[in-house]
């Protein structure tokens, strides 16, 4: 075992979080949510998308989002892009770092974003030296790594295979996505150590999503390989528009309070991240997601005593 002191949490809530979300979420709402987000102090929030409106509605006010969101020293805000319309849109909205995603599995390329692994890869060339030539961070998120969809198992040959590709474009961080959550402990293991062999596992990130319940425990069994960068939604937000049935991230709350209670630090506040959880969830009318987020947010009410 050799768990990191320090975790870099990546907030990506008001991205995958949100662009599920069946109704039209204003953007005031987004934009009061990232603020939130950005004053409980993480290092990194993915904030925006800049995908075609018509596969991803509820994205496209990005630009405006992008405009009016205060930034914090020391936060860097993310943006996914497919292409170079994308880019260009991310780096016109001052994007610090963005995100190129692909897939592990060639059939969940072709249903998320219109084209095959190859393909997607040639597209993201451009993007990435347009990145570097503006000075941008380059991050690349594979999808389905854990399972996918359309195909089912997905060998950790072929993570390992698009991250090499990836590292060749110049990313400088890599995102191992379990985009159905149908992950478990060995197995996410397994795919970090396949993936460590082309790319440095400090600079690889665990995306997972809690569908069947496991996230907290991948993000354990990934700490005990050396993982440390973690991807999380505040009051478990989210899901895949392509990935029918994904339920959200898991939620931001309950990763540090595990996190608290291994004594690894992420410098996040996390009594402000139950705030803006308990925020979020009350405008989109449900109770949030993350088991810690409403514990806590209980043990504060009026009529609690214990
Ligand atoms: P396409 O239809 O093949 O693209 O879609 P196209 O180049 O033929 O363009 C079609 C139309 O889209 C044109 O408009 C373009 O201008 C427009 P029209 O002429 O018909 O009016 N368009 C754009 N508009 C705005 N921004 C752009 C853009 N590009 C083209 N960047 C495309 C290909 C990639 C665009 C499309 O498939 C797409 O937008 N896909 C995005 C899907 C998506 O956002 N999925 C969710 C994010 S991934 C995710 O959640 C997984 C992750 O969390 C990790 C995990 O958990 O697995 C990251
Ligand atoms: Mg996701």
């Amino acid at each position: 075992m050799r768990f990191p002191d320090k975790v870099k949490l990546v907030e990506v809530g008001p991205r995958d979080g949100l662009q599920n979300e069946k109704q039209t979420i204003p953007v005031e709402v987004k934009l009061a949510l990232v603020n939130r987000l950005s004053e409980a102090g993480f290092p990194n929030i993915e904030a925006a998308s800049f995908v075609s409106p018509k596969w991803v509605p509820q994205m496209a006010t990005s630009t405006e989002l992008m405009a009016s969101i205060q930034r914090r020293p020391g936060t860097l805000y993310s943006a996914l892009v497919p292409n170079m319309k994308g880019f260009e849109a991310a780096l016109a909205a001052r994007a610090d770092e963005v995100v190129i995603f692909g897939a592990a599995s060639e059939a969940f390329s072709q249903k998320n974003i219109n084209c095959s692994i190859a393909e997607s890869i040639e597209r993201f060339r451009e993007v990435a030296i347009a990145a570097k030539a503006n000075g941008l961070r380059l991050r690349g998120s594979i999808s389905c790594a854990l399972g996918c969809p359309y195909q089912g198992e997905v060998q950790p040959e072929a993570v390992a295979d698009v991250a090499r590709r990836m590292r060749d474009l110049g990313c400088d961080e890599i995102d191992i996505a379990d985009t159905i959550g149908v992950g478990t402990a060995f197995k996410v293991q397994q795919v970090f150590e396949h993936v460590a062999t082309v790319f440095p596992l400090e600079r690889l990130a665990g995306h997972f999503h809690d569908t069947y319940g496991q996230a907290l425990a991948n993000i354990y069994a990934a700490l005990s390989s050396g993982v440390a960068i973690f991807h999380a939604s505040v009051a478990g937000l989210g899901g895949c528009p392509y990935a029918k049935g994904a339920t959200g991230n898991v939620a931001t709350e309950d990763v540090l309070y595990l996190l608290d209670g291994l004594g690894i630090s992420t410098g996040v506040d996390l009594n402000a991240v139950v705030d803006a959880g308990q925020f979020i969830s009350q405008q989109l009318g449900r109770p949030s997601a993350s088991r810690a987020g409403n514990a806590i947010a209980a043990r504060r009410s009026p009529e609690h005593t214990a």
